[in-house]
């Protein structure tokens, strides 16, 4: 037997146990003849002590003790003379009667605590030891207990896990496919699934009613903070239903899992807001509604009185940042440079400060009078700040939603431990694309729109189909999108329209999509579904918008494991067994 009990067990309740314990030395400390070690693994940390009486291989053994050493060791639980009451076990100690080491280690490149001196690439270089700290250990804890309750809850209401392939055809949701060659079928490719979609539906037209997985999918596209190549997705469908009832169910998985994981009650029903809405007054499809600071439209307000950028303006609108009218020249100069820089795009700043006296940047064209009545439309108090930009209406609302997000975090309005979910509704269907001259499906191809649009979905006019509602969702927490998910075509009209719409030819659909829409002759209930970002959803759930920490062994922003040094050049004899040409070598 290796252990009689973990790291993190014991108690005073344990006094006078004889025990055996395995683990890291995580810090040796000697005080005159007194030896401390506090010996560590998943639980927790124990303090193990030995001094002259101590048997004399005891102390020559640590003696010769180094950080990351593997030990197992025996002892006496006694209670300690000063107490750490930091920790679980920090009312006692193990008094040492043997140690034996079960594998030297060598000195780790960093420090193996909660903070650590090591950066970010010496950490991902060497995951297997970050992943032994604390702030790892409990992320993963998170994931794991995430996890488990949605399951529980999912198989309450009757949902299968059932498992659909990785090496499919490509199923387009927007984003590249990472692609597989076939050894067996020379010249022809599998693709990792961007997600299950049409096997979900392929499913439901099988019978399985409720299917969920939690399922790793794969997108080759650009990274960022909150998107891996490969993450994971709770992957959910349900047949006989309509958008109401998904939206019923996943709001209930969402408040069990607060509830279950966090301990927080949401007793009131998410609030539902449009797609259309969200960009006016949030600049935004995932607005962070935790403070509201709306923008609105002041361009009726501000037009026609000889301020010509405001006049040639195609929009102009405003947000009013509480209680910063006290903002000096220096802080507005340094907002105007961040809006102007090239993430955000603005070509400049205009603000109205509701002090005493009100005053704003553009004071030779509008009257006090003027500018209260902007104060007005924005529900703006005495000692507030405007803040105005303009331009063209998409591009400047959503500046004005990143202006609000920076105003919010200076405020602290964000605050990590508050959480407001909500729903967003009613996305348009189709985007049209300049570049191509053409529409794409803003979901994805299966998504229906909503029924009263039926009639605009199958004109041939442009700008009908530009107005198509899409009969899709998406769930917002904090700021950031954690699922989406949409009531589906079953019926093959509609779906080859959707196909035709998106200037596939039927020859094109056939072969792309041929066996979803033979299986939707064979009988295919109406149904529908949502796929939460399974690891963005754990990010949140533990107070961060990263989402590497919440997976074990993450790529890095250019996708590389740096850990394995992966992707890398595969030798020619393996190349050529794929078919694959060399065009280029790493050499
Ligand atoms: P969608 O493409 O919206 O929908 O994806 C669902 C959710 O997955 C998360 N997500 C990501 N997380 C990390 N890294 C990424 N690269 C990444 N891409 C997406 C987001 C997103 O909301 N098949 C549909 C679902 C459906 O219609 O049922 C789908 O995949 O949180």
């Amino acid at each position: 037997m290796y252990r009689s009990n973990t790291c993190g067990e014991l108690r005073l309740s344990d006094r006078g146990k004889k025990v055996t314990l395995a683990g890291w030395v995580q810090r040796i400390r000697k005080m005159g003849s007194l030896n401390f070690i506090d010996l560590r693994d998943r639980y927790g940390i124990t303090q193990l002590s030995a001094d002259d009486n101590s048997p004399k291989e005891v102390l020559d053994i640590i003696a010769n003790l180094g950080r990351e050493y593997v030990i197992q060791v025996e002892g006496e639980v006694i209670e300690r003379q000063s107490k750490n009451n930091k920790i679980p076990t920090g009312e006692i100690e193990i008094k040492l009667e043997s140690i034996n080491i079960l594998n030297p280690a060598a000195i780790p490149p960093f420090t193996i605590e909660d903070q650590t001196d090591g950066g970010e690439d010496i950490r991902a270089k060497y995951r297997y030891l970050d992943l032994r700290r604390n702030p790892l250990k409990s992320a993963l804890s998170l994931r794991h207990k995430i996890a488990l309750e949605t399951r529980k809850y999912l198989d309450e209401q009757s949902f299968m896990e059932i498992e659909t392939p990785f090496l499919i055809k490509s199923t387009p949701e927007g984003a590249r496919d990472f692609v597989v060659p076939s050894r067996m079928n020379p010249g022809e490719f599998y693709a990792l699934p961007q997600s299950p979609q049409t096997f979900k539906q392929l499913l439901m037209v099988a019978g399985y009613d409720r299917y969920f997985q939690i399922v790793r999918c794969f997108r080759d596209e650009d990274l960022r903070a909150d998107r891996q190549p490969e993450f994971t997705q709770i992957d959910c469908e349900m047949s006989f239903v309509e958008r109401e009832d998904v939206l019923q169910m996943f709001e209930g998985l969402t408040k069990h899992l607060f509830k279950s994981v966090l301990n927080k009650e949401i007793t009131e029903a998410f609030p539902r807001m449009s797609y259309d809405y969200a960009m006016e007054h949030y600049g935004s499809d995932k607005p962070d509604i935790r403070f509201e600071m709306q923008i609105q439209d002041i361009s009726e307000l501000v037009k026609g009185k000889g301020f010509s950028i405001f006049d040639q303006a195609n929009y102009i609108g405003a947000i009013s940042a509480t209680g910063c009218a006290g903002y000096t020249r220096k802080q507005i100069d340094e907002l105007t440079e961040w809006v102007k820089r090239p993430q955000i795009g603005a070509k400049g700043l205009v603000y109205i400060k509701l002090g005493d006296e009100i005053k704003s940047s553009v004071d030779k064209f509008y009257t006090p009078e003027d500018l209260q009545k902007i104060g007005n439309k924005l529900n703006a108090q005495k000692g507030d700040l405007i803040l105005i930009l303009c331009g063209e209406k998409k591009k400047t609302q959503t500046q004005l939603g990143a202006l609000r997000l920076e105003m919010g975090n200076r405020l602290g309005l964000r605050d990590n431990s508050v959480y407001k979910p909500l729903w967003i509704c009613d996305f348009p269907l189709l985007e049209w694309d300049d570049e191509t001259q053409r529409f794409y499906a803003m979901h994805h191809p299966f998504t229906a729109p909503k029924p009263e649009d039926l009639d605009k979905f199958f004109s041939n006019n442009q700008s009908d189909l530009a107005e198509v509602k899409a009969n899709a969702y998406d769930i917002v927490l904090n700021g950031n999108e954690i699922g989406g998910g949409s009531i589906r075509i079953h019926d093959n009209k509609i779906q080859k329209r959707m196909f035709e719409i998106l200037g596939f030819s039927s020859e094109q659909a056939e072969y792309r999509f041929g066996f979803l829409m033979n299986a939707f002759k064979f009988g295919a209930p109406p149904h529908g579904g949502i796929a939460f970002g399974f690891d963005r959803l754990c990010a949140l759930f533990g107070g961060q918008e990263t989402i590497r920490d919440f997976i074990a062994f993450p790529k890095n922003n250019m996708g590389r494991d740096v850990m394995a040094d992966s992707p890398s050049v595969i030798d020619d004899t393996q190349m050529e067994e794929l078919f694959i040409k060399s065009t280029a070598s790493k050499e």
